[in-house]
């Protein structure tokens, strides 16, 4: 590890120019255009864990973000946690989130916003029963967001329920796991172009159906 720092003028000199292709004509439906950007990402190497997002949740008027990975696209984004966590305790209380993808080897990034709510029991179990079994084991190991003394007594942890649900038979769903859905109000679209002139498009949900309108970069 090197103790060198960067500057502060290394770090402003870090610029890059963005393209020149721009968004599509956009369709009525945000979902159609997300489907297409993240089917994108998933096909593009160098973009790891495509299907990442950064979750933002707020607790009184302190805001806190965590990256999460989608796991269901409807009409809905769909993750998968700890209902013990951080994020699930402030999301009890204000159900109002924020999603960003950001996808920056493909000069874009998504924003939605929205409200959060558990999804089925029955849904959270199918998807955690479709999970290999040391992230099944790791689910009941780790206390989410609570302290940990020492790394030992986490591990220690994963082999006590390793011996009790040994690999190959069923690791019943924790009772304090499952899913959340976010159900969008907004979604914003952001492809980087030249100049500075980059694209933002934003849907708006309506009871009519959804708005979509150019917004200045
Ligand atoms: C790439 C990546 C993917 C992650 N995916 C999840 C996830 O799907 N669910 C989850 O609970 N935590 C996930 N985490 C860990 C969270 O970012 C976070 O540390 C954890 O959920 C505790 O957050 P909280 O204390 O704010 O509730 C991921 C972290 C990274 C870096």
């Amino acid at each position: 590890m090197t103790s060198e720092k960067l500057e502060r003028e290394a770090i402003q000199a870090l610029r890059r120019s963005y393209g020149e292709v721009g968004l599509p004509e956009f369709s009525k439906d945000p979902f159609e255009l997300f489907h297409a950007w993240l089917k994108a990402a998933v096909e593009t190497p160098v973009i790891v864990e495509a299907n990442a997002m950064v979750l933002s949740t707020v607790d009184g008027n302190q805001p806190s973000s965590r990256t999460v990975l989608l796991k269901d696209l409807t009409d809905r984004f769909s993750f998968f946690t700890n209902y013990n966590s951080r994020k699930a305790g402030e999301m009890a209380k204000n159900p109002k989130v924020s999603l960003l993808f950001p996808w920056y080897a493909m000069e874009r990034q998504v924003i939605v916003f929205g409200s959060a709510k558990k999804i089925s029991a029955e849904a959270s179990h199918e998807y955690f029963q479709s999970r290999p079994w040391g992230s099944q084991i790791g689910a009941w190991s780790s206390e989410q967001s609570a302290d940990l003394d020492t790394r030992e007594d986490l591990e220690i942890r994963f082999k006590e329920f390793a011996e009790k649900y040994p690999e190959g038979t069923l690791v019943p769903t924790p009772p304090h796991w499952g899913g959340f859905e976010v159900v969008p109000t907004s979604i914003e679209f952001w492809q980087g172009r030249y100049s500075r002139l980059h694209d933002r498009v934003r849907y708006t949900a309506t009871p009519e159906g959804w708005n979509v309108k150019r917004v200045n970069p």
